[in-house]
């Protein structure tokens, strides 16, 4: 089979590294790819959001399977665009694609549907909005409606800070039509962790848990980023709570979107937080979820290429997914100054050494080929990973392998894991 992966992330490159153990894989492209993909696939220089070039790329080369790793390309359509002309494509059509690309969409969705979310009111007119904030306990969280890169979320402990963050979405319009409506919800306290799961359209397939690290420094502090590491599985998430997220979660927005009209088929990806009350949602992505993708497909037994082409054809039922009993840890390099301004250019040494580290592969993210070299081109520069038999064991071999690789001005956390080792410290105080 000819596979086409489209996207140029550690997600994208963790996906390609994947499909390509599947023995039906005759040739796999990835567009446009990265660095280290190019190892891995045959990269393609068509950008992710230039959905009429992939297309005419599918048609010219026989693809029979196309896999969309971003949100941008399935916002604006691209699925229904390929089925338009008969290619099979993995991933939502624009109209379930919602639930990631209009947060107001989403919120009003998971009230119908009587699925676990934060309460909250939506707005088109920011005094409105302000007059709202009069009677509200903070913090609150203030959330512009569209695409924004996961910047468009601001939690603001008074009503200054509220009303600032409005200004900024709705006046200054800083993530311009996306702050055309905004969301203004309680904000939650608990653990957060992601939940994968794959739907055909009816029926659907839970991965493993993971949970990411979204703030720049350790301990959670500092700015949110795309994401500093992930790993899988997240104790957090026990086997009743998974129970508990299949069947009041997952389940009824796949029914829901079914009664919509908007039949979801795809990744759906819930940023959960597991709060005293249960788990609730934080929100929906209608994709595989980076770095978690690293994190959770190591773990993964089965053939990911027979898991995506059983829900293209509405055969999920027949899926059964085996993962490995161990953990995995992905530890994101970035670039220094990320998720603000970096510098790009820097030649990555150690590549090849820590390639060679048992148990572990290099995710590649912002890296570009140059003269032989790799060197960097983005904030998120590599995600190195590392399965093991238990949690502290895919620690320490990560960072093992993180340790040999260099770059100017490189930058990682150094506590990728450590809400997991915390679980098993209790457990073991609770056995004594
Ligand atoms: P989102 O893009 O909606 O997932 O939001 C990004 C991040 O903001 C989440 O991962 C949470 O850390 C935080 N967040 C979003 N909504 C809430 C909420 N209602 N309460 C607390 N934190 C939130
Ligand atoms: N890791 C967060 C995301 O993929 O949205």
């Amino acid at each position: 089979m000819n596979v086409l992966v489209i996207g140029s992330g550690g997600r994208e490159h963790a996906l390609v590294w994947k499909l390509k153990q599947s023995p039906k894989i005759k040739n796999i492209f990835c567009a446009p790819g990265n660095g280290g993909i190019e190892k891995d696939a045959k990269c393609v220089d068509i950008k992710a959001d230039d959905i009429k070039g992939l297309r005419d790329f599918a048609e010219k080369n026989s693809i029979d399977l196309t896999v969309v790793g971003p949100e941008i390309p399935l916002v604006a359509g691209i699925v229904d665009c390929f089925e338009e002309k008969g290619l099979k494509v993995f991933g939502p059509s624009q109209k379930a694609a919602q639930l990631e690309g209009s947060k107001v969409f989403s919120k009003e969705f998971m009230k119908k549907y009587d699925i676990p979310t934060a309460n909250f009111q939506s707005f088109s007119d920011m005094e409105e909005a302000k007059i709202f904030l009069e009677n509200k306990v903070f913090p609150v969280v203030v959330k512009a409606d569209g695409l924004a890169a996961g910047k468009g979320v601001i939690i603001c402990q008074n009503k200054e800070e509220a009303e600032q963050a409005l200004d900024d979405i709705m006046l200054a319009r800083v993530f311009k039509d996306a702050g055309n409506r905004v969301i203004i919800e309680d904000c939650l306290v608990g653990e957060e962790a992601s939940i994968l799961a794959i739907s055909d359209g009816n029926q659907f397939v839970v991965l493993d848990s993971s949970q990411d690290h979204k703030r720049i420094f350790d301990d959670d502090m500092g700015p949110n980023t795309g994401g500093m590491g992930a790993y899988s599985p997240a104790p957090v998430i026990t086997k009743e709570k998974m129970v508990d997220i299949a069947l009041n979660v997952i389940g009824p927005t796949i029914q829901g979107m079914k009664e919509e009209g908007a039949i979801f088929k795809g990744v759906l990806y819930a940023g959960l937080m597991m709060t005293s009350d249960g788990p609730m949602v934080l929100e929906f992505n209608v994709r595989f979820g980076d770095p978690e993708t690293q994190a959770v497909l190591p773990r993964l037994k089965t053939d990911l290429l027979d898991v995506f082409l059983s829900a293209c054809d509405g055969m999920l039922h027949e899926t059964r997914l085996e993962w490995d009993k161990g953990a995995c840890v992905c530890v994101v390099m970035s670039s220094r100054g990320y998720p603000g301004v970096y510098e790009k250019g820097k030649v990555v040494e150690g590549l090849s050494d820590a390639d060679d580290c048992a148990d572990t592969v290099i995710f590649h993210a912002g890296t570009k080929k140059q003269n032989g070299q790799i060197v960097t081109c983005g904030g998120r520069v590599l995600g190195v990973t590392s399965i093991g038999n238990d949690i502290e064991q895919a620690i320490a071999k990560a960072y093992n392998a993180v340790e040999k690789i260099q770059f100017e001005g490189c930058f990682f956390r150094r506590d990728i894991g450590a809400k997991a080792l915390k679980y098993k410290e209790e457990l073991s105080e609770k056995r004594i």
